[in-house]
């Protein structure tokens, strides 16, 4: 069994992350200042006797290096960021910090303390808005805001220090990830969040263009087993991997789904499309089935039940 730190563990993935390998019998040390996450989002974990949690900005020099330094874990997961990509255009300097500075921090904690595997949450903002579809690893990588730019840096700054000192590196590249315990309360949260929170609260959603615009929708719970095997599958390649479904699903079928459980909810609103949002996306899984053996199984049908039943 390994010892896994997990760095924004009491946030969405994080703490699907953290629930995962402890049900997996690892033992988990978590690291969160809880700047977008929450303490609760761990309660079931933390009655686990193998998991702790610090209350830490891994951004603080030397805090993360200290911490690392003496928990000694096998593998960093490292999914502490600024998360929002609207917040990454209004305030580049602090995108800088949190996305990239850090990363550097992260990186060099592992080298300092013999960390043997390093993954890290990078996004399919990478890739822009990318139209040849479905993307594949290979694709262009033209980011369009600073959140984007920063995770394509990361994953350099991890992949360059994983060849220089022998760290097993991967890159998770999550596609639109959903699922219980995704923040809905900003605007720029993920789309099924803020319409699971609209629907409960017995309003109707508007949808920006004419809601045929499509997603690659992947559940949080593959997402979380992504990352227990990129951090404890023994013998796997340092890489970089698309983490979607290869399936496309439209915002009106989501609605739809969302209409059917809330029949007395207002009829959705179609409003002029947004300028640059991304009309299509949609990921080719191949890669991480070949280097991590892991493949997609929950349909977004299930995890839209799933949310829904979440009450
Ligand atoms: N949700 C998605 O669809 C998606 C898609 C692609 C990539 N990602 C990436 O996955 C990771 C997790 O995202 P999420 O959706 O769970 O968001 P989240 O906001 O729920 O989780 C991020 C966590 O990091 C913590 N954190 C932020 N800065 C910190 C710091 N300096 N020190 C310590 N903790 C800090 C936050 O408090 C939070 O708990 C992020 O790196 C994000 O960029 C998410």
């Amino acid at each position: 069994m390994a010892h896994v730190l997990v760095t924004g563990a009491a946030g969405f993935i994080g703490s699907h992350t953290v629930d995962q390998l402890l049900a997996a019998g690892h033992t988990v040390t978590g690291v969160d200042n809880f700047r977008t996450g929450r303490r609760a989002n761990l309660a079931a974990a933390l009655t686990s006797a193998r998991c702790s949690l610090h209350e830490q900005d891994v951004a603080a020099p030397g805090a993360l290096a200290a911490l690392v330094g003496a928990t000694k874990p096998d593998a960093i997961i490292h999914l502490a960021a600024l998360v929002s990509v609207q917040e990454s255009m209004t305030n580049p300097d602090l995108n800088y910090s949190l996305n990239i500075h850090t990363t550097h921090l992260v990186a060099e904690a592992a080298r300092l303390n013999g960390v043997r595997r390093l993954v890290f949450a990078s996004s399919a903002a990478i890739y822009g808005d990318a139209t040849d579809l479905p993307i594949r690893e290979s694709s262009e990588k033209k980011p369009i805001s600073p959140y984007g730019a920063a995770k394509l840096a990361s994953e350099a700054i991890f992949l360059g220090h994983g060849a220089a000192f022998g760290i097993t590196v991967r890159c998770q590249r999550y596609f639109n990830v959903f699922g219980p315990r995704q923040d809905p309360a900003s605007p720029y949260s993920g789309v099924i969040s803020i319409f699971d929170r609209r629907y409960r609260e017995g309003k109707g959603v508007t949808i920006f263009g004419d809601g045929q615009q499509t997603r690659d929708f992947i559940s949080v719970h593959d997402v979380a087993r992504a990352n227990v095997l990129a951090a404890t599958r023994p013998d796997i390649p340092s890489g970089v991997a698309n983490i979607c479904t290869g399936r496309s699903t439209s915002l009106l079928e989501v609605v739809g789904v969302f209409a059917r459980h809330y029949p007395a909810a207002p009829a959705v609103v179609l409003a002029a499309p947004r300028t640059g949002d991304i009309v299509h996306s949609l990921g080719a899984p191949e890669e991480a089935e070949r280097a991590l053996g892991f493949r997609a199984t929950v349909s977004v049908a299930t995890g839209l039940g799933e949310l829904i039943a979440a009450g």
